[in-house]
């Protein structure tokens, strides 16, 4: 077999990047270790800058996003119990967020990727990338016991944190630059009506909250836990009652409750690979960056990765412009710093850590404090929740 570009990993990253490279008429073929479902099964952020939905609609694969996602215009952020709303659209001339679940655009991109007749492997094992730094890679793996192999000009890794993407690349060639924070967010999908129209982010005593949704009938909501807690010590009814204790009274009061449908704890994790490219292999998203959730930047930095190698590989075939690809890494970096630091920054000023000085506590204090109740801290929260602008390849 021969292809263009070899994609592996249909999770958001390599489906996305997929369609749109379909779309300039660049062949692709995608590579996936599990099946579709379980793909699908997975529950992630549901937050969406206005560049991922023009990526998506640009995909072909924004039209239900239009229909169903939620435009909101303001987040909130309360501190032990008084509440701020961030006005997203008056704090950065008029740019909002939409609220569409990561099940939901995986399930748009699949579809139009069966409309586009492109090739995806699902349940391909062994998956395996050769001679990326040579001029004829190629990637071999396994389907139901034959053997295969796929020549190609690019290989692009969108095969998440724990894929074969990065650990193809000579660990001499890179740097890894990564924090873990104690704990993680235990959150739950319930088939209730939101507590808020808007998200709130929670900053408490007892540890940070987030009250999200799907929809007018379905919430999501988050609790941070520290790094002992297991998820089968956590019934409904617990969780419930520590969500409540974090909110401000007059949310904790109308909240509505009910079973989980899905209860998960994850891990708060920033990491970054330096380059996030080697010979003719890039890696993109999770393969290259862990942002912690707090400001729901994982889809977002993943989709600006996404915008430079689409831009950079529809110039390579409409006008042979090879050298473009060595500007990859340098481009998607500042961006993806960006979002790690905004993550890092969000995450410290919401969660509470055990360790503060007396100090410490103080400084934490009046930094919520300055940025919440000015105009300019206000901003620089808005500025980044609503995500910055891609660059452009020239
Ligand atoms: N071979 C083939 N596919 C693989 C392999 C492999 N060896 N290893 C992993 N994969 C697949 C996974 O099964 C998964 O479907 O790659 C996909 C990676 O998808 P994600 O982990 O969702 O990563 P990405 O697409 O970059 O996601 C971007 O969305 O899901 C969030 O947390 C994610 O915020 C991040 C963003
Ligand atoms: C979610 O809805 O799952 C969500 C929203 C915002 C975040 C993280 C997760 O910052």
């Amino acid at each position: 077999m021969k292809t263009k570009v070899v994609i592996i990993g249909a999770g958001p990253s390599g489906l996305l990047l997929g369609q749109l490279l379909h779309k300039q008429g660049i062949d692709n073929i995608i590579l996936e270790r599990v099946s579709a479902d379980y793909v699908l099964g997975r529950i992630r952020a549901g937050v969406l800058e206005e560049g991922f939905a023009s990526l998506l609609r640009e995909a072909g694969a924004g039209e239900r996003m239009d229909i169903d996602g939620e435009v909101h215009d303001g987040v909130e952020i309360a501190v032990d119990g008084k509440r701020v709303r961030i006005d997203l659209a008056s704090l950065t001339g008029g740019k909002k967020v939409i609220v569409y679940g990561q099940t939901e655009l995986t399930r748009d991109l699949m579809d139009a990727r069966t409309l586009s007749n492109q090739i995806t492997s699902y349940e391909a094992v062994n998956v395996e990338p050769h001679d990326i730094a040579g001029d004829l890679p190629f990637v071999s793996y396994e389907k139901d016991g034959q053997k295969f192999k796929i020549q190609c000009d690019y290989i692009a890794g969108c095969d998440g944190f724990h894929g074969v993407s990065r650990k193809s690349i000579p660990s001499d060639h890179i740097k890894e630059y990564e924090r873990v924070y104690p704990g993680g967010w235990l959150g739950v999908l319930s088939a209730t009506p939101p507590v808020n129209p808007e998200l709130v982010y929670a900053h408490h005593e007892r540890g940070f909250a987030l009250c999200s949704l799907r929809s007018q009938s379905l919430s999501r909501y988050y609790i941070q836990v520290g790094p002992k807690e297991k998820v089968e010590d956590w019934s409904d009814d617990r969780f419930w009652q520590e969500l409540k204790r974090r909110l401000p009274d007059e949310l904790a009061d109308k909240l509505i409750t009910g079973p989980s449908i899905e209860k998960s704890i994850a891990p708060m994790r920033s990491y970054v690979v330096e380059p996030m490219q080697y010979g003719r292999l890039f890696l993109l998203g999770d393969a290259a960056h862990i942002v912690p959730p707090t400001g729901a930047k994982g889809l977002n930095t993943a989709a600006g990765d996404v915008h430079t190698l689409y831009s950079i590989l529809t110039k390579v075939y409409a006008e042979g412009r090879s050298e473009l690809t060595e500007k990859y890494s340098q481009t998607c970096l500042r961006r993806v710093w960006d979002g790690e630091r905004f993550s890092w920054w969000m995450s410290n000023l919401l969660h509470k850590f055990e360790g503060k000085s007396a100090f410490e506590e103080k400084m934490h204090k009046s930094e919520l404090d300055y940025y919440l109740r000015t105009e300019t801290g206000q901003k620089i929260i808005a500025d980044q929740y609503v995500g910055l602008p891609y660059d452009e390849i020239k």
